[in-house]
């Protein structure tokens, strides 16, 4: 693989997150070998000249399998940013693990990386490529945030926390039409794939044995003050893929926190009325949305076509630079609680996402022989570890963790 062309190819530089990947790579990585990959020549060679960029160009479709895997074959790592996923991704993931490439996605689908766990995970492992998913804002802040206060708690008391529960805090961000196209790539599949709700609702679908039966249930569905954060609490749209993330991770290293290890996810608001207001009208507005958006079809094409963005658009770059957010993790550890954070002040979902995905990527070309796990389908936590914490603090994003008093 060193023998590789290239360190990385971006793949999807023309949509709106490839885009700033490239970007990021071009303002703090310039050393690193990286050609850009669509399946547009002209759209490719519009956005090297929007960034004043000279680098190559690699041309192949999602469907097109000789494109396709002449571009991996000549890469060290696939940064992919070409979603929906489910829609895309099958062809590439396969290719990979063929010839012999690591591969970081953004995919935040639990129905796909379900698959690509079964079809691929044997074979990657046993030839050390690494297939690593969720390598954005789904789900590095989870899954980083937990393995980071574990470590923590694990070099203050001795042991580690028996539970973990996750609750944003401040967030500022935005959405891109790629992100929407996903949610209702997977909501129209629904019809055709039965299966599909049960493999959603499962707390364990990403195990390796997603059989497995542990403590964890259902995300929740309402608001509730919790007194171990004391905060009002509600739904979180992004916790049945981070969830399911963080407990494959824990799988795939042994159960080191033990089988009966919970994990939720949910929004945090400040306690007292104003809080619990704020929770309400949060959960009132997301359910009618997501209500509306589940319930036809024909509703949930009006609904993107009208009020959403479409692929390509996404937050400004104001909206970008002016983001924000914080995420806290709260674990109980005996008869005393530890409290993480992740944050960074840039927009979660597509600044800070660029810088994750490219930070992932790097790992793979700069890190090799300190990586905790090559080869398999992973999780951020098992592939990279601290390496990825530490990069990430280096690229301006902060962890921390301290004992927790209400
Ligand atoms: N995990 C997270 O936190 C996070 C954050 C942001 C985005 N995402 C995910 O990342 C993905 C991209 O989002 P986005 O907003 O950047 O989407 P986007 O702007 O729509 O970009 C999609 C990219 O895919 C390319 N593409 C589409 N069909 C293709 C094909 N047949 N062959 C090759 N390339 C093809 C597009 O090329 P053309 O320009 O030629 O159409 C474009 O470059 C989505 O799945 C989204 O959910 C996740």
């Amino acid at each position: 693989m060193s023998n590789r062309r290239f360190d990385i190819i971006v793949w999807g530089a023309t949509g709106f997150t490839g885009k700033l990947v490239v970007e990021y790579l071009r303002d703090y990585h310039p050393t690193v070998k990286v050609a850009i990959g669509g399946r547009n020549q002209t759209k490719c060679q519009q956005v090297l000249d929007d960034l004043n960029l000279d680098w190559p160009i690699i041309i192949a479709d999602a469907f097109d399998e000789v494109s396709l895997r002449t571009l991996v074959a000549q890469t060290s790592v696939v940064c992919t940013t070409v979603g929906p996923y489910s829609k895309y991704g099958h062809l590439l993931v396969g290719l990979c693990v063929e010839e012999g490439t690591h591969y970081c996605d953004l995919t935040g689908e639990s129905p796909f990386v379900r698959e690509t766990i079964d079809r691929h995970h044997a074979l990657a492992e046993e030839k050390g490529v690494s297939i690593v998913h969720a390598c954005g804002f789904d789900s590095i802040p989870s899954d980083l945030g937990v393995f980071y206060t574990q470590q923590y708690v694990q070099s203050e008391t001795g042991q580690y926390a028996t539970e973990v529960h996750a609750r944003t805090g401040k967030m500022k961000g935005g959405f891109s039409g790629g992100t929407i196209a996903s949610m209702v790539e997977m909501l129209d599949s629904l019809p055709e794939r039965p299966e599909l709700p049960r493999l959603l609702m499962n707390p364990y679908a990403l195990n390796p044995d997603p059989k497995f039966k542990g403590p964890d249930g259902a995300d929740q569905v309402g608001v509730r003050f919790e007194k171990l954060s004391n905060r009002w609490t509600a739904p979180f749209v992004m916790a049945p893929t981070n969830t399911r993330i963080v407990r494959r991770s824990h799988a795939l290293q042994g159960f080191p926190y033990g089988k009966s290890f919970v994990y939720t996810e949910s929004m945090g608001f400040p306690k007292g009325l104003k809080g619990w207001s704020m929770a309400v009208s949060v959960t009132l507005g997301m359910g009618t949305l997501i209500g509306a958006m589940v319930s036809s079809k024909w509703l949930r094409h009006q609904i993107w076509q009208r009020m959403l963005p479409q692929p390509g658009e996404g937050p400004s770059r104001e909206e970008r630079d002016n983001g924000y957010f914080t995420m806290h993790f709260f674990a109980k550890v005996g008869e005393q609680v530890y409290e993480g954070r992740v944050s960074d002040t840039i927009d979660p979902g597509y600044a800070c996402t660029a810088k994750m995905l490219a930070e992932s990527c790097l790992c793979l070309v700069e890190n090799r022989s300190e990586l905790p796990k090559v080869g398999g389908v992973l999780t951020p936590s098992v592939a990279f570890g601290e390496v990825l914490v530490s990069r990430l603090q280096q690229a301006g994003m902060k962890f921390s963790c301290r004992l927790y008093t209400t």
